[in-house]
């Protein structure tokens, strides 16, 4: 097993990585106060792990809650189950909340976490990649808007992160794919010696192999430590981690929510991304082809739906939560490993590389 710190000062957490940690209460039991316990899943990956994770938490009054699956139930509707739950069951201020599934558990529980009883301890047991490498560690928390992705949530960080990767073994491929372009931006955007280990590992990731897996989920979160260490409320590099998601959340939006998967939608956003930086003279041409061959090796898609328009674009990034002013901030690249947020770029070239990307 590794163990890695996020150092956020009395905030600090541990993210533990490795396989079968599910079955292992004394990773959890340091981190969870009273006796109270209220898991929060989902209908695909409580029959998967549920039993398991009670059985680990024997000692505890565990409550669950079992939420329909998909993004499209990530939303303030399905948020008010939890607190159902939660009131119905009489839990109190001593309660822990634990989210064992995917980002849009993860995602879901934190911020009831956040706001029950104006805040009760948290505990994220991530079971996809997607989770493992990205949602589950920084604390941002939140449901979907109708008008926008994301767009209602706080930030509100975990007691502990608990990588189980043999929990990946369930996961569909398409699901392990949309978590390896989570992956792959953390090479973009800031470590290309990672790129290089993924151009030479990517069909070991594919293949589900073990080792190489823990890897990736390690460096990953050791990136997204670093940068949440440094900026936790997104006030500036922070952004970075955005990467490909102006692009991605207007697919993800325009298709309705569940259709693309987030990872997907980031994964075509990151070559756009790419494509637009190149134009504007900032990534040399064989950079902007790696990314873009190894997000396609990863069984990615390399481009936007066909059916999406120039204005389903203009019209869904304008609210996207990097605007500032009524200007769109991107993050762009100036290099593979040298990322940039910025609203400082040729609006005529983003406008024309926009349409040339769009059939209409
Ligand atoms: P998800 O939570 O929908 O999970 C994907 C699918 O896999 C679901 O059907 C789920 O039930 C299933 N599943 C989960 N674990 C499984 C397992 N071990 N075996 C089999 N099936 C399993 O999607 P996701 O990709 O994990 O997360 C996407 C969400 O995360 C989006 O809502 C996105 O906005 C959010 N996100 C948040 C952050 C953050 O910093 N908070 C970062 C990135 C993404
Ligand atoms: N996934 C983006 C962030 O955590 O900031």
């Amino acid at each position: 097993m590794k163990t890695l710190n996020v150092d956020l000062g009395d905030r600090s957490y541990p993210i533990y990585i490795g396989q079968h940690l599910l079955t292992q209460t004394a990773l959890l039991t340091p981190y969870i106060v009273g006796k109270q316990v209220l898991i929060v899943t989902n209908e695909t990956v409580a029959p998967l792990y549920l039993d398991t994770l009670l059985t680990t938490l024997s000692a505890y009054k565990s409550n669950t809650v079992v939420l329909k699956d998909g993004e499209q139930y990530k939303s303030l509707v399905t948020l008010n189950q939890i607190f159902d739950a939660a009131l119905s069951n009489k839990l109190n201020r001593q309660l822990t909340i634990i989210a064992l599934g995917g980002g849009v558990i993860g995602d879901m529980a934190g911020f009831a976490a956040s706001c029950y009883q104006r805040g009760v301890n948290f505990i994220q047991i991530p079971t996809t990649l997607l989770a493992q490498v990205d949602s589950s560690v920084g604390g941002k928390t939140a449901v979907n808007h109708p008008l926008g992705k994301n767009m209602i949530g706080a930030f509100y960080q975990p007691r502990c992160v608990l990588a189980d990767t043999s929990t990946l073994d369930t996961l569909p491929e398409r699901e392990l794919s949309a978590g390896i372009a989570e992956v792959i931006k953390y090479g973009v955007i800031r470590d290309a010696i990672f790129f290089e280990w993924l151009e030479s590992n990517i069909e070991a990731l594919l293949a589900r192999d073990h080792q190489a897996l823990a890897y990736a989920v390690e460096v990953s979160c050791r990136n997204k430590a670093e940068i949440v260490e440094q900026d936790e409320h997104e006030r500036g590099m922070r952004a970075l981690l955005n990467l490909g998601h102006t692009f991605g959340h207007a697919i993800e939006a325009a298709c309705g929510y569940g259709v693309w998967l987030h990872g997907e939608a980031v994964a075509a956003g990151m070559c756009m991304a790419a494509e637009l930086s190149n134009r504007l003279g900032w990534l040399p041409e064989q950079d902007m082809q790696r990314i873009i061959d190894l997000i396609a090796r990863a069984k990615l898609p390399i481009k936007p739906p066909n059916s999406m328009t120039v204005a389903q674009f203009t019209e869904l990034m304008a609210v996207d939560k990097k605007v500032e002013d009524g200007k769109i901030r991107l993050v762009l690249l100036k290099a593979l490993g040298h990322a940039l947020t910025t609203a400082d770029f040729d609006g005529v070239i983003f406008e024309r590389y926009l349409s040339d990307s769009c059939a209409v």
